[in-house]
C-alpha cells in the first residue's frame, strides 16, 4: 500500500449539509456574511478566548494574502527592509516582495529550527531592518513572550508567520499573526488565512484593505479582494465542531510515532529541543545521507517531502529580484537543516501497522 506524505481531513457532505442549507436560506455568498460572522466568533471561542488579549480577528483568501495585508498596512517605510528566515516557504518572501519592500535573509537555530530574537538582534546591528518576520515552522510555535519583548524594545513591528501552527501557536500582545487555513493544514477549510493582531487601528485598516480599500463607498488607499467566501466559512463551521476529535487523532498518530522511533534516537531527531506539541508535519532530521534513504522509501511505497529545501535564496527567483533580496548570513545553520530534514508522512488516517512499517523501513537505513 502506498504511503501519502500529507491526506487532508475536511468535513463529510453529510457534516457540511447544515451550514450549506443556512447558505440557501441566507443568500448570502461572500462580503462578511452571517456565516464568516459565526466563523469568526467560533475561531475566537475555541483558539483564543483562554489568551485574555484584547484580540480582532480577519479571515482572509490566504495566509499569503493575510502576510502581505499586515505588511502593507502596518505604515512601515517606502523601501521598508524585512527580516525573515532563508529556511521556511516562499510565501513568507512573496508577501515581502509583492508588498513592495526588500527582504533581508538570515539564518536560523540549530535547536529550534527558527529564527530567534537573538539572531535578529545581531541582523539589527548588523545591518539593521524595519519590520522582522519569524515563522512557526512546521507548526512548532514560537516562543511569543520572547518576540514581543523585541517589539517592544526596539519599537519594531513582528508579524509571526503561524501557517502551520493554528491550535498550537499562543497569541501574542505586541505581535501580529498569520495562521493558513490551506486544506493540508491541522485546522483546514481548503483555502483561507487567518490574521490575529491586538492593534485595534491596523486591524481596521487590514478590513479595508481586503474590500478593495472601500470605507463607505468612499476609497482613500490602495486595496486588494482578500475575501474568504461563506462557503468556505461553512467548511470552517462544520470543521471547527470535528476540531477536538481531529486534536486527538493526531496526537494518536504523533504518540505512537514517538514510541515506534525511540529506538532510532541516536540516527534522527523528531522535533527540535524544548518543542512538546504536535506539529502539523512530520519532518525528522536524519544524521545520514538523505539520497539513499528517499530512494529507499519510495521503493517501500512511502512518500516523503523535504523541508525546506531549497532555502529561499537557492531559488531561481533570487537571482532575478537579487536587488531587492540581501543575504546576511552564510545560512550555516539553514544548509545544515534544508540538507537533513526529511517530511515522513502524517496525517489521521495513518494506522499503527503503516507507523510500523515505516519504522521498519528506516531501520534498515541506520
Ligand atoms: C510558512 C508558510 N507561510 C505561508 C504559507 C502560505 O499559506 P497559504 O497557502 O494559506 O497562502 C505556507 C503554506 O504552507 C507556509 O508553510
Amino acid at each position: 500500500m502506498f504511503r501519502k506524505c500529507l491526506i487532508p481531513d475536511l468535513p463529510s457532505r453529510k457534516q457540511l449539509k447544515p451550514w450549506l442549507r443556512q447558505i440557501d436560506n441566507n443568500r448570502y455568498y461572500s462580503n462578511n456574511g452571517p456565516l464568516l460572522k459565526a466563523f469568526k466568533q467560533g475561531l475566537m471561542t475555541v483558539f483564543f478566548s483562554a489568551e485574555n488579549l484584547p484580540l480582532q480577528l480577519s479571515c482572509t483568501s490566504s495566509a499569503t494574502v493575510g502576510l502581505e495585508l499586515v505588511l502593507q498596512n502596518l505604515n512601515l517605510p517606502t523601501n521598508a527592509r524585512v527580516l525573515l528566515p532563508s529556511f521556511t516557504f516562499p510565501a513568507t518572501c512573496m508577501a515581502v516582495l509583492r508588498s513592495g519592500y526588500q527582504v533581508v535573509l538570515t539564518d536560523v537555530s540549530r535547536n529550534s529550527w527558527q529564527l530567534e530574537p537573538k539572531q535578529a538582534y545581531a541582523a539589527l546591528k548588523q545591518s539593521g531592518f524595519d519590520a522582522v518576520i519569524p515563522v512557526s515552522s512546521f507548526g512548532y510555535p514560537v516562543d511569543v513572550s520572547a518576540w514581543d519583548k523585541f517589539s517592544q524594545k526596539y519599537n519594531i513591528p513582528v508579524i509571526i508567520d503561524a501557517a502551520a501552527a493554528l491550535g498550537v501557536q499562543k497569541a501574542a500582545r505586541y505581535c501580529h499573526m498569520v495562521f493558513s487555513l490551506h486544506a493540508t493544514k491541522t485546522f483546514a477549510i481548503g483555502e483561507g488565512g487567518l490574521i490575529i493582531s491586538s492593534d485595534k487601528a491596523l486591524m481596521q485598516r487590514i478590513q479595508r484593505a481586503k474590500n478593495f480599500g472601500f470605507q463607505d463607498f468612499e476609497i482613500d488607499e490602495i486595496g486588494t479582494n482578500g475575501k474568504l467566501s461563506e462557503y468556505h466559512a461553512a467548511v470552517g463551521l462544520a470543521q471547527l465542531q470535528r476540531w477536538q476529535q481531529l486534536k486527538k487523532r493526531r496526537q494518536k498518530v504523533f504518540n505512537h510515532y514517538k514510541k515506534v522511533l525511540k529506538p532510532l534516537q541516536n540516527y534522527l531527531i523528531l522535533r527540535p529541543k524544548n518543542q512538546k506539541v504536535v506539529p502539523a508535519v512530520l519532518p525528522i532530521l536524519w544524521q545520514g545521507d538523505l539520497e539513499p534513504l528517499i530512494e529507499g522509501l519510495t521503493q517501500a511505497q512511502i512518500e516523503t517531502r523535504r523541508w525546506y529545501y531549497p532555502l529561499l535564496h537557492q531559488y531561481g527567483f533570487y537571482q532575478k529580484y537579487k536587488d531587492r533580496i540581501e543575504c546576511i548570513s552564510s545560512f550555516k545553520h539553514a544548509n545544515y537543516l534544508s540538507q537533513h530534514l526529511l517530511g515522513l508522512p502524517f496525517h489521521n488516517f495513518l494506522h499503527k501497522k503503516d507507523i510500523k512499517h515505516i519504522a521498519r523501513c528506516l531501520q534498515k537505513f541506520v
